[in-house]
């Protein structure tokens, strides 16, 4: 007999596990549903019992239903009355189709989903979108939320009036969804992402009929945050407010029967996209709720590639590909054209004009296209890169950086950012993230670390040498920077110190509400209230007063500084590589400016972009920019969501399965970060207890926060180095992924991803395991000890990170300054000159010796190892001990800057001794000021 499944517990408000607990709900609804029919033919009690167990999960599923169109009110409606008439076959054809539609998303193209049942006929692969050719041209669905204060009665008919406002012209077509509260608004946006717009009218209730506590909790304090009394009635444009905070990207309309004007009129009502008068006009308002899809839809270079595409071109430049006649008529190269199609060679070409626009001085459709992702990301101005973010870092470093300038900076950043430093002549100031030595990788740089540099510089006197802050947001293995807290800090010390937040990984954060104040423009915009904040002017006289007029520097680093809002000039900077979050061509990538300044710079920005990008940008490239704009705009918000669940769903399965867990393990935000840089008690995602309003307060308040979709597995307590786990995931199962540590994988979840691709790994996992458990126990005790040993050598033995010691003498200003900035650029040139520099084996005991009694060692260049991938050495750098002995004992086997055959490769000590030439590094370098006399600390 089959056991009739049981109702869980799961509750709206559980965001993390949304979705998915609605799919969830949905296949257990399903499964209940045929249990149902297949006990029909029971006597009656235990008939009953199943028909009651599907009522009980029909209801369950409800608290989620009300926030989506599909299958609407009236097929819930059939599904009750078909339970309740006992019909338990019609009962399970019914589910069978509505879960089917809404698995596929059949039911946004198929309007017969709509009618129930019939469809149950179609098969599987009729549903997935893009199985079938399609037939007419495809129509984006979207839904609508409706905010009303009308009864729930009412709800339907006017879902009808909204509907007959459809014209077959339309380029989108919608469904309204109804909420009745403030509280049911809020739920909807947070679970429901094929939301688009929203329309609110005014006199809606607050409270939701829903139980959703944290909700509430997390409402509560937010509201009386902003002064707003949950029991006024009025709170239309706080809602707006609210949910824009949320996403962004919605489109919000106001309905009122007050006088519109003066709502239109309110500075708070900036959020909403149109007021109306609410009885006036609803064509107007479809037509506007059309518009405003349309407008984040349009993609102005795509658009216009795919029109050149189509014209009939004669192409006397440079680029034979150019309409593909070249390869389409090869006798040897016609396969190219048949994996790529012809599309790709007739929307190439080199020409800029003709409806093409020029990369490097847009004035057409790029302009609009960067235009619309700066409205996007929230940026004052977005520029399209073609070549990767690494050229991206090295274009804003070269636009805001002089030679002598100094920059402080992440040692652990990546390579493009050192480069920079190079080519601009800046002074590199390294500043240490926290190193994870167990897993042989660095967490990010502490808030306490830069402010003490900047106070040092303070010290040295050269505190208006430094313009640039440099960062990596979040880093390579998940490490999320309080982004708003470190800049509000360092301008309290510095007002003008300029940041560029390296988002390589983290452009699809914008997406996400729980990330986007940890982004650098969530941050910026933040930061850009409270500095308008009559509050927080206040508060900072305060703390003024407090901290006196010549407040110590230890003083300074323990007090968590407010800035001088009247002197501060907030100049942010982000680059993000596109194409490693979002669907974008391979190096796709963008800077985004938040700069009141930006004008003071512009010129030299410009130049930036002329030394670095090509100029044959490659207009593919240049599309997917356009799209993923447009994909994020309309989709982010929920393929974002997906993303963050399925990396949850990772963690908890390899944490908690009972064979994968024995050897693998994901780690948690406590391993990665240590509890100093989470106060808010914060352990991990996954913890008993722990539910999104603790994150929420974490994201907030912690120092560092964990990216929850790069995921650490650590593979050494399995016996494997990172890179040899590596190598068998892409070898024996085609699973592919990027960075490996001594003991550990990196894993990462993106919009890519489905539960299958998780059901792969997971499965992979248990093979792995079971491997390993076969091995051990066949091999007897000998197999045991080597197991061990080769565990305890990769989990325990392992190499301290060595730290950056301090550029040689020659390369600094002066030698007593308690600050290690240092003239790069003069030590990575010295470096062209054979004769200023020797190799010598980095196992030969001359290395020991000079190490003992000198002369210095002192790198000639950049020496990287992969992983980790941060330079160990730069040029110009002292080599110590303790470098030499993480050296030594890296197994990996690329190692950039290195040749083990030929040695080390070291500026010589003929060269270190010489005379300086007057033309070095310095020449440029603004006179550093008196030194301040070391401050009381
Ligand atoms: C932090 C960081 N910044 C920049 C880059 C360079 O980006 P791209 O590959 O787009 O050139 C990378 C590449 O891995 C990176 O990890």
């Amino acid at each position: 007999m089959t056991t009739a499944p049981k109702a869980t517990g799961a509750r709206v408000d559980q965001f993390f596990a949304g979705v998915e607990t609605r799919f969830d709900r949905w296949r257990s609804l399903l499964q209940a549903a045929r249990a149902w029919e297949g006990a029909a033919s029971q006597q009656r009690p235990e008939n009953e019992k199943y028909q009651a167990v599907v009522s009980a999960s029909v209801a369950e599923l409800r608290q989620w239903e009300d926030f989506f169109a599909y299958p609407g009110q009236a097929l819930l409606k059939t599904l009750d009355e078909r339970i309740a008439s006992g019909d338990a076959g019609g009962t399970a054809r019914l589910v069978q189709s509505l879960s089917a539609a809404l698995l596929t998303h059949s039911y946004r193209t198929n309007l017969a989903d709509w009618e129930g049942e019939e469809q149950s006929r179609i098969g599987l692969a009729e549903r997935v979108p893009g199985a079938g050719e399609e037939t007419v041209p495809h129509r984006p669905y979207f839904e609508v939320l409706v905010v009303s204060p009308a009864r729930p009665a009412a709800w339907s008919e006017l879902g009808q009036e909204l509907r007959k406002l459809r014209r077959p012209q339309d380029k989108f077509i919608y469904e309204p969804v109804f909420v009745g509260s403030f509280e049911d608004a809020v739920l909807a946006t947070i679970l429901n992402g094929s939301l688009e717009a929203v329309m609110i009218y005014e006199g809606i209730p607050f409270a939701s009929p829903h139980h959703s506590p944290v909700l509430r909790e997390v409402l509560a304090s937010h509201l009386a945050a902003s002064g707003i009394d949950a029991n006024s009635g009025q709170y239309g444009l706080a809602l707006a407010q609210g949910l824009k905070q949320l996403r962004p990207e919605l489109d919000i309309y106001f309905l009122s029967d007050r006088e519109v004007e003066k709502v239109a009129g309110d500075t708070s009502a900036a959020c909403v996209r149109r007021v109306f008068y609410q009885v006036e006009e609803p064509l107007e308002l479809h037509l506007s709720i059309l518009d405003g899809i349309g407008d984040r839809y349009d993609t102005p270079y795509f658009d216009n590639l795919q029109k050149y595409a189509q014209r009939p071109m004669g192409t006397f430049h440079a680029l034979p590909i150019a309409r593909g006649k070249s390869i389409f008529k090869s006798n040897w190269i016609r396969d190219m054209g048949q994996f790529y199609g012809l599309n790709l060679f007739l929307a190439e070409s080199s020409a800029t004009t003709g409806g093409l626009d020029s990369l490097l001085e847009p004035t057409g459709n790029i302009k609009v296209a960067q235009e619309k992702a700066a409205r996007a990301f929230g940026a004052d101005h977005v520029f399209f890169v073609t070549n990767g973010t690494s050229t991206s870092n090295k274009m804003v470093e070269q636009a805001l950086l002089a030679p002598g300038d100094i920059m402080l900076v992440d040692r652990n950043c990546h390579k493009s950012h050192h480069y920079g430093g190079v080519l601009a002549g800046a002074f590199p100031l390294y500043v240490e993230a926290y190193p994870l030595t167990q897993y042989s990788m660095y967490g990010a740089v502490p808030l306490r670390t830069i402010k003490k540099a900047l106070l040092d510089l303070k010290t040295e006197g050269k505190l208006d040498r430094a313009r640039l802050l440099v960062l990596t947001n979040c880093t390579f293995d998940g490490h999320i920077y309080n982004v708003g807290r470190v800049m509000e800090e360092c301008l309290a010390i510095k007002p003008d110190l300029i940041f560029l937040w390296d988002e390589a990984w983290f452009g699809f954060a914008r997406w996400s509400p729980f990330y986007r104040r940890r982004t650098a423009m969530g941050a910026a915009a933040i930061l850009e209230r409270k500095f308008k904040d009559p509050a927080y002017h206040q508060a900072y006289r305060e703390q003024e007063k407090k901290l006196g007029s010549n407040p110590s520097d230890k003083v300074l680093l323990e007090t968590r500084l407010l800035a001088n809002p009247d002197k501060v000039r907030l100049r942010v900077y982000q680059t993000n590589s596109t194409h490693k979050s979002m669907s974008c061509l391979r190096q796709g990538s963008m800077v985004l400016v938040k700069d009141p300044d930006y004008h003071t710079v512009e010129e030299q920005f410009h130049e930036a972009v002329f030394t670095h990008a090509s100029t044959s940008p490659n207009l593919q490239i240049i599309a997917s920019l356009d799209i993923a704009r447009r994909q994020m705009e309309l989709e982010g918000y929920e393929l974002v969501n997906r993303s963050i669940q399925l990396a949850l769903d990772v963690r908890r399965e390899v944490n908690s399965h009972p064979l994968v867990s024995k050897y693998f393990h994901v780690l948690g935000a406590d391993e990665m970060i240590p509890a100093e840089f989470r106060t808010s008690g914060f352990i991990d995602y996954l913890t008993p207890g722990t539910n999104w309003a603790k994150a929420v307060e974490a994201l907030r308040e912690d120092e560092f926060a964990l990216d929850v979709t790069r995921l650490t597995l650590v593979c050494g307590s399995a016996g494997f180095d990172g890179t040899q786990f590596k190598n068998v995931l892409a070898a024996d199962y085609d699973i592919q992924l990027n960075k490996t540590s001594r003991n550990s994988v990196l894993l990462q979840t993106n919009i890519n991803n489905t539960r299958s691709d998780i059901a792969q790994l997971i499965k992979v996992l248990v093979e792995i395991s079971q491997g390993i458990e076969k091995k051990l126990a066949d091999g007897g005790s000998a197999a045991q000890q080597a197991f061990t040993a080769r565990v305890k050598s990769l989990m325990t033995d392992v190499p301290n990170l060595p730290n950056f010691t301090s550029f040689f003498s020659r390369f600094r200003e002066d030698t007593s300054s308690i600050t290690t900035e240092g003239d790069m650029r003069s030590a990575f040139f010295a470096a062209y000159r054979e004769k200023q520099c020797e190799h010598i084996n980095l196992f030969s005991p001359e290395v020991d010796k000079r190490l003992k009694e000198g002369p210095e060692l002192v790198s000639a260049n950049f020496v990287i190892p992969y992983p980790p991938g941060f330079p160990i050495m730069v040029p110009g750098q002292v080599i110590d001990a303790e470098t030499i002995g993480f050296m030594r004992k890296l197994d990996v086997k690329e190692i950039h800057g290195y040749s083990a055959t030929l040695g080390l490769k070291l500026l010589n000590p003929a060269f270190l001794k010489s005379e300086k030439p007057p033309s070095s590094g310095f020449a440029n370098a603004p006179k550093t000021a008196k030194r301040k006399s070391a401050a009381a600390d």
